[in-house]
């Protein structure tokens, strides 16, 4: 147990935590951050979306489709990578995980990172966006910056980006999307040359 009688861990891994009773009902299961335990980087979206819910992954539907979609522009798996959120329960009908659920969850995510210790975050989206770096964030004019950023005790490297989801609302984001994830890549020192990855997605 925690020194928070409503959180409980196995390692960086929350097995209980009741500290947002509105998301205590709407969700079905925690959501947990995947991939290695030293992933060299590190995705970090909003909150479990309907699909990550039910099977208990981040970004497994849609939106997870068009990450790996770009993960294989530059030689790399899902597998290769962590991906975790802000927020690990899912919010009633879809909206914005609010400030004071991304309070309570700040040192589930601190303390993954911390574990992890990736040399590159990439926020997928402004809300992460603006969580980490705690400013507001106009995020498609920003998407691509780098920031030396302060998450708990520790420093980390993070990349912005516009969420994978916006390239399904439009176009036009579909390379802002992709050249944040290969510089993140190319910085972290993951990319893989003579890579070209199977499309999810075909032509979108
Ligand atoms: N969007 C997010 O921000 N996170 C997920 O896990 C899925 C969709």
């Amino acid at each position: 147990m925690s020194d928070d009688d409503a959180v409980a861990f196995e390692g960086a891994t929350v097995t209980a935590c009741t500290r947002c009773p509105e998301l205590c009902d709407s969700r079905s299961r925690i959501v947990n951050g995947v991939g290695p335990d030293d992933a060299a980087l590190c995705f970090v979206g909003e909150a479990p979306g309907a699909n990550e819910d039910e099977r208990g992954e981040p970004f497994v539907g849609r939106s997870g489709d068009v990450l790996d979609d770009a993960l294989g522009d530059v030689g790399l798996l899902r597998e290769d990578v962590r991906i975790t959120n802000c927020v690990r329960c899912r919010p009633p009908d879809n909206r914005d995980p609010r400030t004071d659920e991304l309070a309570n969850c700040r040192d589930h995510l601190e303390r993954e990172l911390d574990a992890v210790d990736p040399d590159v975050v990439v926020t997928l989206g402004k809300v992460p966006s603006q969580h980490l770096l705690e400013r507001d964030v106009a995020i498609t004019s920003e998407a691509g910056d780098v920031h030396d950023v302060r998450v708990g005790d520790r420093q980390f490297r993070v990349v912005l980006s516009v969420h994978p989801a916006a390239t399904l609302y439009d176009r036009s984001q579909r390379d802002t999307f992709t050249d944040a994830i290969a510089e993140a890549a190319a910085l972290a020192g993951v990319e893989r040359e003579g890579s070209g990855g199977q499309s999810r997605l075909g032509e979108f």
